[in-house]
């Protein structure tokens, strides 16, 4: 695929909950290997867009496509399979096993025998595989050293880096962050955006995030949004300096 092609595109997208308009008319493309930053205030819509792709929300209306083919919105049993791999907020992994099994579980795509996480039926080769690919993705994140460690030892920056090891772990094409940096001080802020930028040699990543600031420097392009609408797209300078998004920020206070 040749360079900034489009990966994954949303257009019109509207959503309402009862009587809210959570999105009205947003937009939105994701190039190959380009990192791109969805961020707004609290309560802009950031998250609703994240699910819409994602399959957790329908959209009332709005076309997707995906590799240039027009299809239905995204449900989260297929995302996999097309090549879409997500963190949610919050980071969820199984206390009680290691880091290397957590992120096994990332990589059903690849089982033949169904889900990984119970274990059963299946053979010592994919058992392997499973192990090798599950160890090249915590490698990724320079978490190899890790892998027998017990995740509830692991200290909270760790605890980031095995959840997107998780997800790479399916060979993404688009890698999908909610608040990746969330919870983080700044010098490992700085780490995991030196960590996002290695990914876009292989995939292209969508970040949703809060702080604008937390995303300029590892994002190629950005899209604000405000009370449900996309109010500024472009790159972090064009953001920055455009008079719709300092009112956004400086009229929350965020
Ligand atoms: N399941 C839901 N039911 C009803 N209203 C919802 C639901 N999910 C979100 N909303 C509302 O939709 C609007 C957009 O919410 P969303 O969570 O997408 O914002 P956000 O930009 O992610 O905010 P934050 O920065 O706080 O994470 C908000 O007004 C929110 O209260
Ligand atoms: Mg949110």
């Amino acid at each position: 695929m040749s360079i900034n092609s489009t990966l994954l595109s949303a257009k019109g997208v509207n959503v309402s909950f009862g009587g809210l308009r959570a999105l009205h008319d947003v937009y939105l493309d994701l190039h190959s290997n380009e990192v791109v930053g969805v961020i707004g205030p609290n309560g802009a819509g950031k998250t609703t867009l994240f699910n819409a792709i994602c399959g957790l929300v329908t959209p009332d209306s709005g076309s997707f496509s995906f590799l240039g083919k027009d299809r239905e919105w995204p449900q989260t049993n297929e995302l996999a399979k097309l090549g879409i791999a997500r963190t949610l907020q919050g980071v969820g992994l199984f206390p009680d096993l290691t880091v290397l099994e957590n992120v096994m579980i990332g990589a059903q795509k690849f089982a033949k025998t169904g889900l990984i996480s119970a274990g059963l039926g299946r053979n010592k080769s994919d058992e392997a595989e499973l192990q090798q690919r599950a160890m090249t993705a915590l490698e990724r994140v320079y978490a190899g050293a890790l892998a027998d460690r017990r995740a509830s030892t692991l200290a909270y920056p760790d605890t980031k880096r095995v959840a997107i090891a998780r997800a790479l772990v399916s060979e993404p094409k688009v890698l999908m962050l909610d608040e990746p940096a969330g919870g983080l001080g700044s010098q490992d802020i700085e780490w995991m955006n030196g960590l996002i930028r290695n990914l876009t040699s292989s995939m292209s990543v969508l970040i949703v995030e809060h702080h604008m600031d937390v995303v300029m420097s590892v994002c190629d392009r950005l899209y604000v949004l405000n009370f449900g609408e996309v109010i500024s797209s472009g790159s972090a300078d064009d953001v920055r300096r455009d008079p719709a998004v300092i009112a956004a920020y400086l009229g929350t206070g965020a």
